[in-house]
């Protein structure tokens, strides 16, 4: 078996020396171009060049859970694309969100500011009653942030496009549902998949409809947010502020509004970070479950895009 890893922006060598650990027999090495056919490849980033010189590929191995990158390239029609299921990120989205939703609901960039001046202040005590959380998707990450969410005691939503049943979750599904998801959501978490039905999602008229005081937790995709339209509900006052970590443009131009607006939080893509050996374990046990023919999870659906 053939292996070719190409991932841009990253170290091909320490995957490629996990792989050939884990599957031993194989051939595993950095793609370049005019490499020898191979059997799969393991990809972050790859370029169109790749799948053009690659057609014979029998699955494709994505070293993230979002495939919405790959979906704009030409792959070869036979490939099966598989992603990550989890591979050690759905805890870290789970911190990352119930920290952005502990942060603002107990007010604690208000205390930093306080201790910041030597003042010692109490801010009255919020509700959690009144700050039920929206979960929008609730797939491998959403569920497990919804599920940590509700463990702090939050009343919890989620939406999904078909219906769901989570314990301590009140699940919403499809657009015949989305308006009263939203109208009884005060912090929005994002963890939809970007596909052409949730791009631009998160916009003028949907945030309009949360709860007065909303706050918008994005960690999934820059595109499923129209950031003026944000922009204009947090200075306009309907909503309190967001927390994002993903941008239509990314590193986060320089002159962005979002890197100095007082209400709204960044960091550069860090909730969920793709975990090495985790995921070179899951994706060994992947290819060796294709191989023998058996069913693997984390099959693309293409027509879904996701
Ligand atoms: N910021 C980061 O560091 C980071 C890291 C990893 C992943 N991500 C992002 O997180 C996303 C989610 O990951 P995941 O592993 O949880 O994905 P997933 O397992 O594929 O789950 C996707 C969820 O979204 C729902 N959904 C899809 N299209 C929808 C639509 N049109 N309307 C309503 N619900 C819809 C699905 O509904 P069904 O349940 O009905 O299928 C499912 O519940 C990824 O696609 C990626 O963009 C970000």
């Amino acid at each position: 078996m053939r292996i070719v890893v190409c991932c841009t922006g990253m170290k091909a060598a320490p995957w490629v020396a996990g792989l050939e650990a884990a599957l031993p027999g194989a051939v595993v090495e950095e793609w370049q171009a005019g490499a020898p056919p191979a059997d799969h490849a393991v990809v972050w980033a790859p370029p169109q060049q790749l799948f053009d010189e690659q057609p014979r590929l029998k699955g494709i191995f994505n070293m993230g859970a979002g495939v919405d990158a790959l979906l704009q390239l030409r792959l070869p029609p036979e490939a099966a694309l598989v992603r990550l299921d989890d591979a050690g990120m759905s805890v870290q989205m789970a911190e990352f969100v119930c920290h952005a939703l502990i942060r603002h609901f107990r007010e604690l960039d208000g205390y930093e500011q306080d201790a910041a001046q030597g003042r010692w202040s109490f801010r009255r005590p919020r509700s959690r009653a009144e700050f039920p959380v929206g979960v929008m998707g609730l797939g491998v990450l959403g569920q497990r942030v919804a599920q940590a969410v509700a463990a702090f005691e939050f009343p919890v939503r989620g939406w999904s496009r078909t219906a769901r049943a989570i314990e301590g979750v009140q699940c919403f599904a499809g657009p015949a549902q989305f308006d009263a998801f939203l109208a009884g959501t005060r912090v929005l978490v994002n963890l939809l998949p970007l596909t052409p039905e949730t791009e631009n999602i998160m916009n003028r008229a949907t945030l309009g409809r949360l709860l007065p005081g909303g706050y918008v937790i994005n960690v999934a995709r820059g595109a499923h947010l129209v950031d003026e339209d944000l922009l204009a509900l947090v200075d306009g006052g309907h909503l309190a502020g967001a927390a994002l970590d993903v941008f239509r443009t990314e590193p986060l131009p320089p002159a962005h509004p979002f890197w100095r607006h007082p209400k709204i939080t960044v960091t550069p893509h860090t909730s969920a970070r793709t975990l090495r050996d985790e995921s070179i374990a899951q994706i060994a046990r992947k290819v060796r479950a294709f191989d023998r023919g058996e069913p693997v999870a984390g099959v693309v659906d293409l027509s879904r895009g996701y």
